[in-house]
């Protein structure tokens, strides 16, 4: 079996790996969070590997709070780029494959159609900042493969759809935003789709792939949408207003555009690409089941 170490593996991504993961019998997983893994700690990484040596290792752990990131810019560039330099260097050391996740907020949003991976990069928040520091250290070691995603959610955690749910239990009107425009990705689909990397990549003869991907569900909508989408399947009485950025005040800046192309990761590994409508369908029926 192949030894494969997840960290951060109590946040939303690394949860639905958990959930997926005995589904992956050529592999033997390490989980791994905080309190057994700071990867902030190169000294802890190494011990860690030393007794428990692995193949792969999927970076889940992150700063993930885009808004407190530009209060907390050291902690943000410690955990997503400093940390990632350390991740990289020792995966490159022991001919360990890294698998990280970045964040379509590495684009300014300029742009009117799907970004590729080797568009301008140009981010505009101290998140995006920090999250490409991470993605600079992969490509100056030329090792790991980058996944960037966008609007992550899952019954794991804390996000947009969680959010919308309990406002809308307490409030009859929300002020949702409609001129930022991207795609939500349900983070066991992309859990799915990690491990369909590793399993491609466990079965490749040639070299390990050092690589730039983007994955999201497929579509787009803006975050009215979004809301709306997560208000009908729920079936609760709220009314969702459209806002306008510039009257919706947030402390980071969004991209106005960040919908990505998933061409590169679909044809490279073979995979399937949900719809977004879809697979929100899926995690409401599993949290309105909890
Ligand atoms: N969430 C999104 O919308 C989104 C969008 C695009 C990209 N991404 C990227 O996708 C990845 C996964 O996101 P996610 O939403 O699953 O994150 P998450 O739910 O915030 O989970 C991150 C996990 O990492 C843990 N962690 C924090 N500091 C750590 C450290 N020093 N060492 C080890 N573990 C640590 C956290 O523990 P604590 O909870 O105790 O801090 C948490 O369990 C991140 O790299 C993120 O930047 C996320």
């Amino acid at each position: 079996m192949t030894p494969v170490l997840i960290t951060g593996c109590k946040g939303q991504l690394g949860s639905e790996i958990q959930r997926l993961s005995s589904g992956f019998s050529e592999m033997s997983f390490n989980f791994t969070d905080l309190e057994e893994l700071d990867i902030t700690r190169p000294g802890d990484i190494r011990t860690y590997l030393d007794h428990n040596p692995v193949r792969f290792i999927v970076n889940c752990a992150g700063y993930t709070a885009v808004d407190a990131a530009e209060d907390d810019k050291k902690m943000a560039f410690k955990l997503n780029a400093e940390a990632i330099e350390s991740l990289a260097k020792i995966s490159a050391e022991q001919d360990i494959q890294l698998i990280h996740i970045s964040t379509d907020y590495v684009f300014d949003g300029e742009k009117n159609h799907p970004y590729k991976e080797d568009d301008p990069v140009n981010p505009q928040s101290v998140y995006g900042k920090s999250k490409l520091g991470g993605e600079l250290a992969l490509q100056r070691l030329n090792t790991g493969i980058i996944i960037r995603t966008s609007w992550l959610y899952s019954s794991f955690g804390q996000n947009f759809v969680k959010t919308i749910l309990r406002l809308s239990g307490v409030k009859d009107q929300l002020n949702v935003i409609f001129d930022q425009t991207g795609c939500p990705t349900y983070a066991r689909d992309l859990a799915a789709a990690i491990l369909q990397v590793i399993r491609t990549e466990i079965s490749h003869e040639k070299t390990p792939r050092h690589e730039i991907y983007h994955y999201s569900n497929q579509g787009m909508c803006s975050w009215y949408e979004f809301a709306t989408s997560i208000i009908t399947f729920a079936g609760v009485e709220c009314n969702i207003l459209p806002v306008l950025s510039k009257d919706y005040i947030t402390k980071a800046k969004r991209p106005r555009y960040s919908v990505m192309s998933k061409e590169k990761i679909t044809a490279a590994y073979d995979i399937e690409v949900p719809h977004w409508m879809n697979s929100l369908k899926d995690c409401m029926d599993e949290l309105t089941a909890k």
